[in-house]
């Protein structure tokens, strides 16, 4: 039988794959509806969210907020949030080649179960593993390619926003392609 969200999140909470279980405090699966149009994937949980045990709850997840807000979406309808590995790095360090490898069946496993319409990659580590290896955010930013059934883009980091600000007008425009595209493929989501 066809594995439930819970029974992964069982087994997440649970993992001792890579030696990110040493140091976290909590393992971050996701949050947001099951039946999300929308999956957001960041890297991997900070201090905050290793804390709480909740992705984006810290400044960066802030900011997700407001970008969400500002084009009609929110994390309890539309969205679910998840990220690359569901374990604190050490230091916020990027996760390493392997540590996302290890992790990324509790990624296909969350999207085999949900079947989002759309997926956004939230900065380089998810993109360059999600969409392609040499992913250009600055460049490539906002355009949708469409992968094994499900559209897809990469986008700014919010933690990245925060540390350049000018490019968040492109970011703004890339969430509000992202609402337009919902409306595309499902226009009764999000009523
Ligand atoms: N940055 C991420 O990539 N994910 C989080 O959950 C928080 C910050």
């Amino acid at each position: 039988m066809k594995q439930t969200m819970e029974q992964l999140q069982q087994e997440c909470l649970q993992c001792q794959r890579c030696d990110l279980c040493k140091t976290r405090t909590n393992v971050v699966f996701g949050t947001g509806s099951q039946t999300a149009p929308i999956m957001l994937i960041g890297e991997g949980p900070g201090e905050n969210e290793d804390l709480q045990g909740i992705p984006f709850v810290g400044r960066a997840g802030q900011l997700l907020d407001k970008m969400l807000d500002a084009v009609g979406l929110s994390r309890e309808r539309e969205v679910y949030i998840t990220n690359m590995v569901k374990c604190r790095p050490p230091q916020n360090r990027d996760p390493l080649p392997e540590e996302t490898q290890q992790c990324l069946g509790y990624l296909r496993g969350q999207v085999a179960i949900m079947r989002p319409k759309l997926i956004v990659c939230l900065g380089r580590i998810a993109a360059i593993r999600l969409l392609r290896e040499d992913f250009k955010v600055t460049k490539e930013h906002g355009q949708w390619i469409l992968k094994n059934g499900t559209w897809m883009m990469g986008t700014f980091h919010p933690a990245a926003l925060l540390r350049n600000p000018g490019n968040k007008p492109a970011a703004m425009e890339d969430f509000l392609s992202l609402r337009a595209k919902l409306q595309e493929v499902c226009p009764e989501c999000g009523e």
